[in-house]
């Protein structure tokens, strides 16, 4: 069949839904994305309170490049180097920490955090052949939105990041992302290429099946995606009445074990709380104890016959008092923001992200070398809280997601990267054939990769 060919939607709107396989393992197409996509696009680094007194550190390792972000020990001004030496091409460093120098421990030669060269060891060796700024660290495009800070490999044809990111930052424009810190961090190598991981969390159309425990009161929770050039989201399709069964339950079931739970509810609201109880058992992450807190005040709180509009509004209200008793307030993030921020975006190329009011997970995937059948998997879980009140982040890395328990949502992910990895490989296998409504955020995600890395259009 026709990789063009085109599915109907409504009967009026042809879209191309096609998902072309080989560049979820092919080895020349890895080659095309280090060359021609990497270096080519805006790239999240890191938090910048993972980079916030001067000296600070951190390397950001993707495909065969090492990245140093690093704040300035004495200006306290954010840069971006190529983590290399320049006698003869060592990495520099690894991991993070603090530096007022960056050594190279293979001949000495130093350099200062602002990336100018501080010591060459025998220069007078080379005479006049060889001047301290020659060897000044090769800088990259830097600059932050939203507390992330993002670097770019071509710092001389980067557009503006603001540009870059203008659909994600009109979303966003109330929502102060910088007052969220992150509570944990996970690095994590998963058993399949960077996109496949990348798929998975960039669609909403899996999580009937994949987690369905949900599915007893998740309401008909299926997804319209936006398209925003090559940024995408996804948004409810109708407005899910949350407290009714999914309308496939019969066909997929939920959890047997978390039958009973639900048999105790006898409103709505009771039903709304036990599944926000859910989504942050099995999340651990994104919907916050704070929410928890103020849908059981719901259930506790609101008449048994409640109208479901009144219950939506008070679950706003009760949600924004809860964060109040906490220091913390998202008054300029208002219901229709909410609504048109939608539940999950692709901020181009290789990150998911998925804000609430006050909690919000964020994923980014990394090819893992050269190798197309593994990626590197980071998971960032924020929240929003009052300033000066941040614990600690707790920093993971696991070599395999076996190595550690995850919470429900994830494991069930996970359970399925390899078997994607391996099914795509099959000859019975023609390419994906993408819900041209639930999943165009994976069709647009893959078509312009594809146009990065082969100049194809459409
Ligand atoms: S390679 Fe770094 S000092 Fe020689
Ligand atoms: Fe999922």
């Amino acid at each position: 069949m026709n990789m063009q060919s085109k599915q109907t939607v409504d009967g009026a709107q042809l879209i191309p839904t096609h998902i072309p396989k080989e560049p979820y393992f092919s080895r020349e197409f890895l080659q095309g994305e280090k060359e021609r996509l990497w270096p080519k696009v805006w790239l999240m680094a890191c938090r910048e309170s993972e980079v916030a007194a001067n000296g600070r550190f951190i390397t950001f390792n993707i495909a065969d490049e090492s990245i140093i972000v690093v704040r300035g020990a004495e200006d306290g001004v954010l840069r971006a180097f190529f983590n290399v030496c320049q006698h003869r091409g060592r990495r520099l460093v690894s991991g993070s920490g603090r530096a007022l120098k960056f050594v190279c421990r293979y001949h000495g030669w130093r350099w200062n955090s602002d990336g100018s060269n501080d010591e060459v060891i025998d220069q007078a060796d080379w005479g006049e052949v060889l001047c301290k700024q020659d060897v000044a660290l090769k800088p990259l495009a830097i600059d932050t939105w939203g507390g992330w800070v993002f670097v770019h490999m071509d710092a001389e044809n980067a557009e503006p990041l603001h540009e870059y990111l203008k659909p994600v930052i009109h979303a966003f424009r109330n929502y102060r992302f910088e007052d969220f810190s992150p509570v944990w961090k996970r690095t994590v190598t998963l058993p399949c290429n960077w996109k496949v991981a990348l798929d998975v969390f960039i669609e909403g159309y899996h999580a009937m099946t994949a987690h369905r425990q949900f599915n007893p009161v998740s309401g008909d929770n299926r997804w319209n995606c936006a398209v925003h050039g090559i940024h995408s989201m996804f948004y409810s399709r109708v407005l899910p009445v949350l407290g009714d069964p999914c309308p496939h339950i019969e066909a997929l079931g939920g959890l047997s074990e978390d039958e009973q739970l639900f048999q105790s509810a006898k409103t709505r609201a009771e039903k709304i709380h036990i599944y926000y109880m859910l989504l942050n058992r099995d999340t651990g992450a994104m919907f916050t104890e704070r929410k928890v807190r103020a849908m059981k005040r719901l259930a506790e709180e609101m008449p048994a016959d409640a109208e479901y509009m009144d219950l939506l509004m008070a679950m706003d209200r009760l949600h924004r008092e809860e964060g109040r008793k906490d220091g913390i307030e998202w008054d300029a993030f208002t219901l229709q923001d909410i609504g048109e921020g939608g539940l999950d975006w692709n901020i181009f190329p290789n990150i998911a992200f998925l804000p609430q009011e006050d909690g919000a997970l964020v994923y980014r995937a990394r090819p893992n070398g050269d190798d197309p059948d593994t990626c590197v998997f980071d998971i960032y879980s924020l929240e929003r809280f009052a300033p000066g009140t941040a614990p600690e982040c707790k920093t993971e890395t696991f070599g395999d997601w076996h190595e550690t328990t995850w919470p429900l949502v994830f494991v069930q992910d996970f359970e399925n990267l390899g078997e994607i990895q391996a099914g795509v490989k099959s000859r019975g296998f023609e390419f994906g054939r993408a819900n041209p409504l639930a999943e165009m955020t994976c069709v647009n995600f893959h078509r312009h990769v594809r146009r990065y890395v082969n100049g194809e259009e459409g």
